[in-house]
């Protein structure tokens, strides 16, 4: 079992935090000059932000490794369980609501700061228990006073929500406020310096997980063991992984789990993996790797398309460009590629207008990411990703494009294009002639087995551009993969 050294000095630097206990990315006037925009921004009101509870994995106190909810981290900086955050956007006022643990609880969980502690953290001037929450909620129902709450996606909290405001459960997520999602989508889609600074400390825990994921790599080895070996690196230098790793010589299943599997000669390994921060922010990568250390001439050519899909994105992306129209031109210089493999034919632009490029290509190019890896998937991707200058696709492949709108300095998006064939698609379409003006039905078939391989990196929206984020790349041309593989082999 490879063993995980303690951080040397140079990654301390970096990692910063080694800490198990919650940690406060910022000082407490960051956190209340976020709140005083939101509430301005949101207008009037009673503003609702539920911090997370334990989430039981089998019975009540074996829970799953703690996750506090991101809205609630990006506003009141705290990372312990059970509270929750109300701001009164008409007085201005604010409270931190937990309720305190006492002897019973501490002696299994050593001491927590009581919630009148974690609010003046916070910057927050009136604390009270949770018992306090329903009497705010009537009154603001009676006086007929706007409730905002953002979408919820946890069972515990959508029961407190459809109790609280009367509704069913199933009503909640409906109701929530939209001038509330947008309020919160507008400040966390633009990154602050530091926020970028603490998401250049999960790109390295990233980079040290994907580099012994490469150098593992190798005949006889299983999936899962090179996932407990990243997970652990995220886990010794992180919080956690940023979701459950992707390890496997199925590239063409999207969220493949790494399986006991033990890794062939001759196949590719796709590793998509990030990390998270103690502090809350994420790392998202995605390598393919030959598990022999040499890519075959059929795995080279793909490979290379995929890659320069990649730098296209780079070289292109800026302020003011509509990330639909980046998806669409990395979709056309694929189809050109793929035309020059023999395995898509016709006009490009009529292939890509017509979606044929998803017998490929059937995901997004890529997503936002910040504290969550999909960052705010859980307030909607309508309001996250799209605007009324442009809608989302209903088309297959380009309909799983999560953002299309104009990007901005700050964003930091994943470039992450990828080419799959997967066998039950290519049947499917074959059957209904779906596309057959543009597909080369014959040469696809030669590739029924070849899996799926995708690249991804993490950028920055520049004021003129675009920067990788990673102070160190993980290898990813062809040439780079291979001399790496083969400078670890044991
Ligand atoms: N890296 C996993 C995903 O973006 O879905
Ligand atoms: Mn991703």
């Amino acid at each position: 079992m490879p063993v995980i050294s303690a951080p040397d000095a140079a990654i301390r630097d970096v990692v910063r935090t080694i800490a198990t206990d919650p940690v406060m990315l910022f000082d407490s006037a960051t956190y209340s000059l976020r709140r005083r925009t939101l509430a301005a921004k949101v207008g009037s009101g009673l503003v609702i932000l539920p911090g997370n509870g334990g989430a039981p994995a089998n019975y009540p106190s074996n829970c799953y490794s703690f996750r506090q909810d991101s809205t609630f981290r990006y506003f009141f900086g705290l990372g312990q369980e059970s509270l929750t955050g109300i701001i009164d956007a008409d007085s201005g006022r604010e409270w931190l609501l937990g309720d305190d643990v006492g002897i019973e609880d501490i002696i299994w969980t050593g001491h927590v700061p009581s919630v009148r502690e974690l609010a003046a953290q916070a910057g927050v001037e009136n604390s009270a228990p949770l018992s306090a929450l329903a009497g705010m909620v009537a009154d603001a129902r009676r006086t007929g006073r706007p409730i905002h709450y953002l979408p919820p996606y946890r069972h515990d909290i959508t029961i407190l929500l459809s109790e609280l405001l009367g509704m069913s459960p199933k009503e909640t997520v409906a109701a929530a406020s939209v001038p509330l999602i947008k309020a919160v989508v507008e400040m966390r889609s633009v990154k602050t310096d530091a926020e970028v600074d603490e998401i250049e400390r999960a790109m390295h825990i990233g980079y040290l997980m994907h580099t012994a994921a490469m150098k593992a790599c190798r005949p006889g080895v299983t999936e899962k063991s090179i996932e407990g070996l990243m997970e652990g690196i995220a886990m010794t230098y992180g919080q956690m992984v940023s979701f459950r790793s992707i390890v496997t010589m199925h590239g063409e299943i999207f969220h493949g789990s790494p399986s006991l599997e033990k890794l062939e000669a001759g196949r590719l390994l796709l590793v998509d993996a990030g990390a998270e921060t103690v502090e809350g922010y994420c790392s998202d990568n995605t390598r393919t790797m030959p598990v022999s250390g040499r890519f075959s001439s059929r795995q080279r050519d793909i490979y290379s398309i995929v890659c320069d899909c990649h730098d296209l994105t780079i070289e292109k992306a800026r302020p003011g460009l509509k990330w639909m129209d980046m998806h669409l031109d990395v979709c056309r210089l694929m189809t050109e590629r793929l035309k020059d493999l023999g395995l898509m034919k016709g006009n490009t632009d009529d292939a890509v207008a017509a979606g044929a490029h998803a017998m490929f290509l059937q995901h997004g190019l890529g997503h936002m990411m910040g504290m969550d890896v999909h960052d705010m998937e859980n307030l909607g991707q309508k309001y996250v990703g799209f605007n009324e200058e442009v809608q989302p696709s209903d088309q297959f492949g380009t309909n799983c494009l999560r953002c299309g709108r104009r990007l901005e300095k700050g964003f930091v998006m994943t470039d992450e294009p990828g080419i799959y064939f997967i066998p039950a698609l290519i049947d499917q379409w074959r059957a209904e002639g779906r596309c057959g003006e543009f597909l080369n039905w014959d040469r696809i078939e030669e590739y029924r087995s070849f899996g799926g391989i995708r690249i991804e990196d993490d950028i920055l929206i520049t004021s003129d551009g675009c920067r990788v984020l990673g102070r160190e790349r993980i290898p990813y041309r062809p040439r780079e993969v291979e001399e790496f593989m083969a400078a670890s082999e044991p």
